[in-house]
């Protein structure tokens, strides 16, 4: 997959902008705050129908402007497809998508078409932060992957917020009890495939992610990763959830909520069997976060037959001479969009295009 060409209108500080992203390498260099976590930002709303930053779509739409506009035109090996999102600030809800020019019904339909791996500094988290940041971290790239997946996950926080607000209901009218058992069977049935896609993803993200890091680390440092949750593994996923549920009835009526399910789950990451999350040292974190993001591509790679493309949001300067240069053999030949504001931390990367971001301007230099 190739991303051809990005043409931005009204999109955060861009009035207008357009970017030919070279086969491999474009690097966007400038000071801070210019604009240049927005292009990335602009192709993950391609991606996934949302922004990376922000829940909130209007924050994406040009101040003093009505609406925002993204294009992206991506090379398949089935030929060229369009993708375009626009957001408009009168009606919050109005967002739309169009895929080859036709508006799409659902967000799920736009999945899969430009396929992206974002990096960032701040992905550290999905090793030093709670349960909830690991569990987007794996959210975001199977609801790109496989459209079934984001379409269960829909279903399920539906179905969650329903049940939620039915026991809290059921504290002050007991009579509301009626309903539950039809809100357990969604939530199991949604639940089960949540929990079974996640599982045959993190078996392939292990394999890919423990060699990685075997090649930065070096084997005394082993990395693992698994999949904790309390389903029982094998099948009859959605029976046991069902289960869980109901042994958990008593005490989620008293507190209002549903304590168990996939909304509950975590990765558990050991390096050398102890959890990198509580022992593991800032550069040995560093190094987990990097082998997780690598290996994201290469199982994209592997599910779908062609790479993504990666996008790595200032990364460069925050890893070592050795990390990095493992990182830039590993990505040739994945079409990268790297911003950095120096461009000396890209030495020794082979750099196709160059584009000089300022206040909200981009320039071609090279
Ligand atoms: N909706 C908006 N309309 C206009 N400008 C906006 C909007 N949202 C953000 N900005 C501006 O965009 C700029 C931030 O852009 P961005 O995050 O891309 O910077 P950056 O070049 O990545 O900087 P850094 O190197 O610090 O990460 C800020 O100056 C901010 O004020
Ligand atoms: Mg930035």
């Amino acid at each position: 997959m190739k991303i051809k060409k990005i043409r931005l209108v009204n999109f955060r500080n861009y009035a207008r902008a357009e970017l030919l992203p070279d086969a491999r390498m474009t690097v966007l260099t400038g000071r801070n705050a210019q604009g240049k976590t927005n292009v990335l930002e602009a192709l993950h709303l391609c991606c996934l129908g949302r922004s990376h930053r922000t829940p909130h779509d209007r924050d994406l739409i040009r101040w003093g402007e009505d609406a925002a506009f993204v294009s992206v035109e991506v090379l398949h090996r089935d030929g060229t497809h369009d993708v375009s999102v626009t957001l408009s600030r009168a009606d919050r809800r109005r967002k739309v998508v169009r895929v080859g020019g036709a508006q799409v019904a659902r967000i799920g339909e736009l999945m899969g078409h430009v396929n992206a791996v974002l990096f960032a500094p701040e992905d550290l988290s999905i090793v030093k932060g709670g349960p909830a940041e690991r569990r987007r971290f794996i959210d975001m790239e199977l609801s790109q992957l496989r459209p079934a997946y984001f379409y269960a996950l829909q279903r399920y926080v539906r179905a969650l917020n329903q049940r939620n607000n039915l026991l809290r209901e059921m504290l002050r009218s007991p009579a509301a009890r009626a309903t539950l058992d039809a809100w357990d069977e969604q939530l199991a049935l949604a639940g089960a495939q949540i929990v079974r896609h996640r599982r045959e993803y993190v078996q392939a993200l292990r394999e890919a992610a423990c060699a990685c890091h075997r090649d930065i680390a070096g084997a005394d440092e082993a990395l693992d990763i698994a999949y904790v949750t309390q389903l029982r593994a094998g099948d009859g996923l959605a029976q046991d959830m069902l289960r869980l549920l109901h042994e958990a009835r008593e005490q989620d009526m008293r507190r209002a909520v549903t304590s168990v399910g996939p909304h509950r789950d975590d990765l558990r990451l050991t390096v050398a069997g102890r959890e990198a999350r509580v022992f593991g040292s800032q550069g040995q974190q560093r190094t987990v976060a990097l082998s997780l993001k690598l290996a994201e591509l290469s199982v994209v790679e592997r599910e779908r037959g062609e790479a993504p493309i990666l996008l790595l949001d200032d990364v460069m300067s925050e890893l070592d001479p050795r990390r990095r240069q493992q990182l830039i053999e590993r990505i040739d030949g994945v079409q990268t969009i790297v911003t950095c504001t120096d461009l000396s931390d890209l030495a020794g990367a082979r750099q196709g295009a160059v584009y000089r971001v300022e206040a909200g301007t981009l320039r071609r230099e090279a």
